[in-house]
């Protein structure tokens, strides 16, 4: 397995593996460059949906996403199609499902139908936002906590998380499910929470990926946000997403 770093900050491309096969020596490879660089891409894969699933599997229980149920045939795979961009909700800076109170550790994408132009994606170090903040200002924020809501779900989560494998502090407020602060109004957080997500989608701290049919794509949500351009029209584009399903987010004295 070869690592090829994308950026100082975030993102690796892994060349010399095949994701359905890789054994157990391969699979803690992965790990670790996951916990590294944040974002790995594969090219050129073969998985299918059960080695998806199966894949991972590997990482742990897996997420079922609060708008499947027991009652869709396969609830693990969240199937995101092109359904035009007034119904996308992906084009906005976020961090899969944060309104959980166990939300997604990793995510694993797989590119199945990509539009021939536009449709890429991109990530954000929150690690490195964190860091590009003043000492002051996180200070102010290592005690915060946030609340994220969405599908009919509300979760309060530290603001500034520790990483469970890599015991790194990362900000963790987006744009798709932060609302407020705890203890705040939602009018006085605005002006913080919209200066903190631009901080962390700041173009020096992201890595953008053009997509190509059997691209997969694996991310750590507790130290990154993500964003899908919809740039592609009415043109297909089909994504299925594997979630694995994390711990309770720990703040900065974790
Ligand atoms: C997602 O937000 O998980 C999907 C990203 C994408 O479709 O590129």
């Amino acid at each position: 397995m070869r690592i090829e770093p994308l950026t100082v900050n975030i993102g690796a491309q892994i060349h010399d593996v095949d994701l359905a096969t890789a054994d157990a020596s391969t699979f803690i490879d992965i790990q670790s460059g996951l916990w590294q660089h944040q974002v790995l891409v594969f090219r050129g894969q073969s998985l299918t949906r059960d080695s998806q699933l199966a894949l991972g599997r590997r990482f742990g229980e897996l997420h079922v996403h609060p708008a499947l149920s027991d009652r869709d045939e396969h609830p693990e795979e969240l199937i995101i199609k092109n359904r035009g961009k007034s119904k996308t909700v992906t084009e906005v800076w976020h961090s899969d499902v944060s309104c959980d109170d166990r939300p997604p550790s990793i995510s694993i994408l797989r590119a199945v139908d990509v539009p021939e132009l536009g449709g890429d994606t991109l990530w954000a170090s929150q690690y490195a936002a964190f860091e590009s903040l003043s000492e002051g200002l996180r200070n102010v924020l290592r005690p915060m906590n946030a609340v994220h809501i969405n599908y009919q779900l509300t979760a309060t989560h530290p603001v500034v998380r520790k990483h469970p494998e890599t015991g790194r502090e990362a900000l963790y407020v987006n744009a798709g499910f932060t609302q407020y602060f705890e203890n705040m109004t939602r009018e006085e957080s605005r002006p913080l929470l919209n200066y903190l997500v631009a901080a962390g989608s700041s173009s020096d701290i992201s890595m953008r990926h053009r997509w190509q049919a059997n691209d997969v794509v694996i991310w750590d949500n507790r130290c990154v946000m993500h964003f899908a351009v919809h740039d592609y029209g009415d043109a297909a584009r089909d994504m299925r997403r594997v979630t694995v399903r994390g711990e309770v987010p720990l703040g900065s004295k974790g």
